[in-house]
């Protein structure tokens, strides 16, 4: 019924129960879930993951958090990884200023690096951005040249006037935990405007866990709640909502 379009089901806090976890999403209404790297260890452990179940894809990048840590060597081994079919896009990759991890001028270069990347190999690309809304746009929009670049824009914190320009791109917007909170007015107003044929919906587990487990660790299955959330304001069925967002990350991602 859903899919969750951005799991890191790799991080250490699943080290207890992943392989039950990942068994039981079918029972928990989840079909698929899509695992994203955020450097070059999580990025071979999202592929391993994908290579050992059926219902994970993934995704390889290095998030900007990390860009002091990339070099031309880790494109390559990218570049390798994405001969696996499973594989299915570049990500998470984009800018972040609110925390500065990684030196601004480095996570521009590898950022841009990566968008050229994903067209050289003809794969999505799945973004992050945080407190760097309109370079974030310009870098985009500039890659997009002629055209050829696709992507989601994960966990979309922005404004509606910004989700649009990004659907004019054609891009999607992805919606996470958050929209559930109470004191997320944009992110509502964000799954009001976006038209079901641009939305997807993740949890980026473990993080950022919707109500009602709010400041527990985040799992796939809590992707309902998002979805929940998202149909009522949309007034629509989830089951509506379920198969529209299922629909879109099987086309953007090119899973069958
Ligand atoms: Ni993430």
């Amino acid at each position: 019924m859903f899919i969750d379009s951005h799991s890191h089901l790799d991080d250490d806090r699943f080290n207890e129960d992943r392989d039950i976890l990942i068994k039981s999403l079918k029972e928990n209404k989840v079909d698929i879930a899509i695992n994203v790297g955020a450097d070059l260890e999580t990025s071979i452990n999202s592929v391993k993951l994908a290579d050992q179940y059926d219902n994970i894809y993934a995704v390889v990048g290095v998030h900007p958090h990390s860009a002091s840590e990339v070099t031309e060597d880790t494109l390559n081994q990218f570049r390798e990884m994405a001969k696996n079919k499973k594989v299915v896009a570049i990500g998470e990759i984009g800018l972040d200023f609110y925390y500065d991890n990684s030196p601004r001028d480095l996570q521009r270069k590898w950022f841009k690096e990566q968008l050229e990347l994903a067209k050289e190999l003809d794969l999505p690309v799945v973004i992050h951005s945080r407190d760097a809304t309109k370079e974030t746009f310009d870098t985009i929009k500039e890659a997009q040249d002629g055209g050829t670049l696709r992507g989601v824009m994960h966990c979309f914190s922005g404004s509606v006037e910004m989700a649009m320009e990004y659907i004019k791109l054609g891009f999607y917007i992805s919606l996470a935990g958050p929209v559930t909170f109470k004191n997320s007015r944009v992110s509502r107003e964000v799954a009001e405007a976006v038209p079901l044929d641009k939305l997807l919906i993740e949890t980026d587990c473990p993080y950022l866990t919707p109500e009602p487990y709010r400041g527990k660790r985040n799992e796939p299955m809590y992707v309902k709640y998002v979805a929940g959330k998202i149909a009522e304001i949309k007034d629509i069925s989830v089951e509506e909502l379920a198969k529209a967002t299922s629909t879109n990350t099987r086309e953007l991602f090119g899973i069958k």
